[in-house]
Parts: structure tokens; C-alpha cells; sequence
């Protein structure tokens, strides 16, 4: 009889303490050089504590900088604290239009509505009926903000939420995380003027700053020594050189580590890193490309041609080709390819104009180039 294969006596190497840690919807306890923003969040809803209205807030910053962990700390924070208010988590991407959101406030104040079959103001109203009663302060997280307000129809669901804190004097607080800096200038000045948002800024992380989180992650993640040295300082770097994103260290840390457990290796050795960051630049570029129009490939070519460029001359060069885009397209496909984590385009100070997006590619230019070519074939 042949041996089961499950029954080999063969020494399992243990990599992985809890790989759980790693995984990008795990909540950490605590959230390194993220003090001051934390404070800043919490601070715009401590008048919830004394039964008071909130201070709307916008946090806006780079992918992978801590925006929607963050944020997600100070609310569950808020209500194991208190009982005065609850939190609505919305994620603009896959939430879009204000149909969508009315729909998951309506049910999250107690009005029981079916998906489908409603109009939109008829969800409108059962939300606000529903709301008026609550005796909870709710406070909607709008990630991806810029998804949704970017469209007249989203802008109007901003409209109908402050108008219920104006008109009903309901107490609600707002939300909106973003990676446009620029997210609330699209808005009428009416919505602005009744938004009137704390702006909190998360910035880039730092190649040090990186490494404290991903040495805070590993330590959890990892059993004792298994990571071999530079493992963390070369993935810190790594994700410092690709736009300050954690999210990119902490992924390279989970894919190294199931390289080792395939391999059956007692360590986490810099061989496995540098494997597991090319397959997260082909992962990530067979997820995107069916999703990007022609349009959008040929401007992600045209910035695979520079070493960075900055927003105002992409649009110049872009100009030259026989596409046409408007200004406003042009810059929310920047927005788009930027939340797709293929580029990064930081605000840049540049005098004496002001400030512009310094553009460049989030992956190696080869492989770009071999994806788009076959395509083509
Ligand atoms: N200070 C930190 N400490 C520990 N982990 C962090 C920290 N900042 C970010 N992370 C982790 O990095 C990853 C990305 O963070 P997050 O999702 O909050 O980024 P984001 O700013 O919302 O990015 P995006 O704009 O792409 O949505 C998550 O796995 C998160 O847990
Ligand atoms: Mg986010």
C-alpha cells in the first residue's frame, strides 16, 4: 500500500506565528507614528461624548498611509467608550451612487428596506423617519469619498445629509477619506460652507516610520527568527521607493512567508522577498489592466516613459497624441490609476505656482510594457 501522502513524517518548518496580523482587514492595537492624525480624529468627535454635534472631518492622503485603519481605530475606540454614538462604515467603491448609500443608512437607523424595488427618495424618507427616532448619534464613514461625490448624483446624497442636520437639527457626523487632496473643490459652495470639514492630512511614511510598523506586524506575524536579516529594511525601502504604502511592506511580508512555508524553509530568507514583490507587480497588473480603457493604458505608457513627471506637462504630452481629454477626465484618471496602486502622485510643492502631482509608475517599467504588448496580441 502507498503511502498517504499526508502522512510523511517530514520536519514542517513553522513560519508563521499568526499570519492572520498580515492580512490587510486585520485591525492592530496600535498604529505607530500615527498619534498626532489619530488625536486629530478623535478630537473632532469628542462633543458626541456630552450629547453634542460632531465636527465633520476629511481625511485625505496617500494610498497605504493609514487613512482607513485609522479611522477605523478612533470609531471602534468611540464606541466600546460610549454608547451615544454608532458608526456606519461605507466604502465608496463598492457603494457609489446615493441610492446605494441611502439604502445602507436607512438600514443602519432601523428601517428595514429591501434591496431593490424602492425609489431613491422613497429610501430617503423611511431613513429619515427612522433617523429621527434613533437614539444613537450616527457617524458615516465615507471611504473613497472621491467615488462618490465626484458625480452630481453623490454630491447630492452630501446635500441631503447636511440638510437633515440643518433643517431636522439631527445630530450626524461626517466622514470623507480620500486619496484626492483636492476632494471637496468639486463641491458647491453650499455643501462646502455646511461640510465646513477638520482637514486631516496623513503624509507619507518615512523609510524608519515604515519599518517600525512592519517590525510591529512581524513580531505578531512571525514565530522568533525565522526572518532573516534586511528582510524588514529591505521591504521598508521597498515601500518607501513606491509612494511611503504600508499596505506594500505588509504584503511583501505575507507572500515571502508562504514562499518559505512552500519551500519548507526554516527561514524568511531576502530571495523570497524579491520573489514575492514580482508577483505582486504581476498580480496587480492582471487585476487592473482588463479594468482600465484604452485611453487610461495609453497614458499610463506615456508616464512609463519618464522617471516621474509632473501632472501639468503629462497633460501636455498627453495632449500631443491624437486622444482628447478634458482637464477635469485627465485628472481623475490620475486619481484612479493612483487608487489602483499603479502609480503614485504626491503634491508636490513647486514654485512659485503652487503645488502639482509628481507622477510615477508603482511598478517595475518592464513588466508594464510585457503586460500591455500582450495584451495587444
Ligand atoms: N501606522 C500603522 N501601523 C500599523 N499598520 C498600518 C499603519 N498604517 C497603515 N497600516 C497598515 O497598512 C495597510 C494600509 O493601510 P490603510 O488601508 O489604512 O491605508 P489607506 O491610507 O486607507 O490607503 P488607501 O488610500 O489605498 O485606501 C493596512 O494593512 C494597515 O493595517
Ligand atoms: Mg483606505
Amino acid at each position: 500500500m502507498p503511502e498517504n501522502i499526508f502522512s510523511r513524517k517530514k520536519k514542517i518548518h513553522e513560519i508563521f506565528r499568526d499570519e492572520r496580523v498580515l492580512y490587510p482587514e486585520f485591525l492592530p492595537e496600535s498604529l505607530p507614528h500615527r498619534e498626532k492624525e489619530i488625536e486629530a480624529l478623535s478630537f473632532c468627535f469628542k462633543p458626541v461624548l456630552l450629547g453634542k454635534k460632531p465636527v465633520n472631518a476629511v481625511v485625505v492622503g496617500s494610498p497605504g498611509t493609514g487613512k482607513t485603519v485609522s479611522s477605523k481605530f478612533v470609531f471602534s475606540q468611540l464606541e466600546e467608550f460610549s454608547g451615544r454614538a454608532k458608526s456606519l462604515y461605507v466604502n465608496c467603491f463598492e457603494f457609489s451612487s446615493r441610492n446605494a448609500v441611502l439604502f445602507l443608512l436607512a438600514n443602519f437607523v432601523g428601517a428595514a428596506i429591501p434591496r431593490r424595488g424602492l425609489a431613491t427618495d422613497e429610501i430617503y424618507s423611511r431613513m429619515l423617519e427612522h433617523l429621527k427616532k434613533a437614539d444613537f448619534i450616527p457617524i458615516i464613514v465615507l471611504d473613497e469619498a472621491d467615488q462618490l461625490i465626484s458625480k452630481e448624483d453623490g454630491s447630492k446624497l452630501l446635500y441631503d445629509l447636511l440638510r437633515v442636520t440643518e433643517t431636522e437639527k439631527i445630530l450626524l457626523g461626517l466622514v470623507l477619506i480620500s486619496n484626492d487632496f483636492d476632494l471637496t473643490s468639486s463641491l458647491d459652495s453650499r455643501v462646502k460652507s455646511s461640510l465646513s470639514p477638520e482637514s486631516i492630512v496623513f503624509e507619507k511614511y518615512y523609510p524608519a516610520e515604515l519599518k517600525d510598523i512592519l517590525n510591529e506586524r512581524a513580531e505578531f506575524a512571525f514565530m522568533d527568527n525565522v526572518l532573516e536579516k534586511d528582510v524588514i529594511n529591505v521591504a521598508a525601502a521597498h515601500s518607501a521607493k513606491l509612494g511611503g504604502d504600508a499596505r506594500i511592506g505588509i504584503e511583501s511580508l505575507l507572500k515571502a512567508g508562504r514562499i518559505a512555508e512552500k519551500e519548507n524553509s526554516d527561514k524568511v530568507s531576502l530571495v523570497y522577498l524579491r520573489q514575492a514583490f514580482s508577483s505582486m507587480d504581476s498580480a496587480l497588473l492582471s487585476k487592473a489592466l482588463p479594468f482600465l480603457s484604452e485611453q487610461e493604458k495609453i497614458i499610463l505608457e506615456l508616464i512609463s516613459s519618464f522617471n516621474g513627471v509632473f501632472s501639468g506637462k503629462l497633460y501636455e504630452k498627453y495632449s500631443k497624441t491624437k486622444e482628447h481629454l478634458e482637464l477635469r477626465s485627465f485628472r481623475s484618471t490620475i486619481s484612479k490609476l493612483e487608487s489602483m496602486n499603479l502609480i503614485s502622485a504626491p503634491l508636490i510643492e513647486v514654485k512659485p505656482k503652487g503645488k502639482s502631482k509628481f507622477i510615477s509608475l508603482k511598478i517595475p517599467k518592464e513588466a508594464l510594457q510585457k503586460f500591455l504588448k500582450e495584451k495587444v496580441k
